[in-house]
């Protein structure tokens, strides 16, 4: 079974997508990840990030990849663990640009499938109903005010230990440009699939979110 999860940046999409992942027992894959390990291997090789088959070159000799560590998700280039260092503000400044390219996306987007394919998922990122599992049981697409998603960007800054000198209004414009260029660009663009059920969760707890999604999954075994 395929749960997609899309929305734009801080919408939430992550910490309720490892909720219900945990709470069906199915396979968390945060697809945003894959991209920003992308755009890390570009900056550790000098790399520009407009070079598109150098990067893939870059890629194909460190495997990006999921393990599991003590039930936590890490994600690795090579054998070094990079879960951390792919969430700083220069990488996050930087991914849109990588996301872009025709072939990395198309790498991606094939992994995405091959993992898919292979176990139950709970999936998230930009183009999982649109264009990854156009035929995913439920599809969600999470939104939310600008200023809610950079205020929950600070507050995960924090609990990540992430040091940061931005202030609130610097993030709110970092996350705008992203929503900008995230939707603008020419391949698989951030959009809500036709049959995706959208959520506003701007005033929504975590819980209210989780309680929606898992109702639309419910509602959808029973169709079946
Ligand atoms: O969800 P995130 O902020 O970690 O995603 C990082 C970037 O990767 C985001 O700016 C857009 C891109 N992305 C994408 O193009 N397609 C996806 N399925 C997931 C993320």
């Amino acid at each position: 079974m395929q749960i997609a999860i899309d929305g734009p940046a801080s919408a939430g999409k992550s910490t309720v997508a490892k909720i219900i992942a945990h709470k069906l027992n199915f396979t968390y894959i945060d697809t945003g990840a894959m991209y920003r390990a992308s755009t890390w291997i570009a900056r550790e090789n000098n790399i520009d990030y407009g070079d598109e088959r150098g990067i893939l070159t870059a890629i194909d000799q460190e495997k990006i990849e999921f393990r599991f560590k003590n039930g936590q998700q890490k994600i690795y280039a090579g054998n070094k663990d990079i879960t951390q260092e792919i969430r700083t503000p220069d990488i996050s400044a930087n991914v849109s640009q990588v996301s872009a390219l025709a072939g990395i996306r198309e790498k991606m987007v094939s992994l995405q499938r091959q993992m898919a394919g292979e176990m139950n998922v709970v999936m998230d990122g930009r183009d999982i109903g649109t264009t990854v599992l156009p035929n995913a049981a439920v599809k969600i697409f999470l939104v939310a005010s600008v200023h809610s998603r950079a205020e929950r960007r600070m507050i995960d800054f924090k609990e990540r230990g992430i040091k940061t000198n931005q202030s609130l209004e610097e993030i709110e414009h970092d996350i705008s440009e992203r929503d900008y260029k995230d939707s603008h660009r020419k391949i698989s663009p951030l959009k809500k699939a036709q049959d995706a059920i959208e959520i506003d969760t701007t005033s929504m707890s975590v819980d209210q979110v989780v309680n929606v999604i898992l109702s639309e999954i419910k509602k959808s075994q029973k169709k079946l």
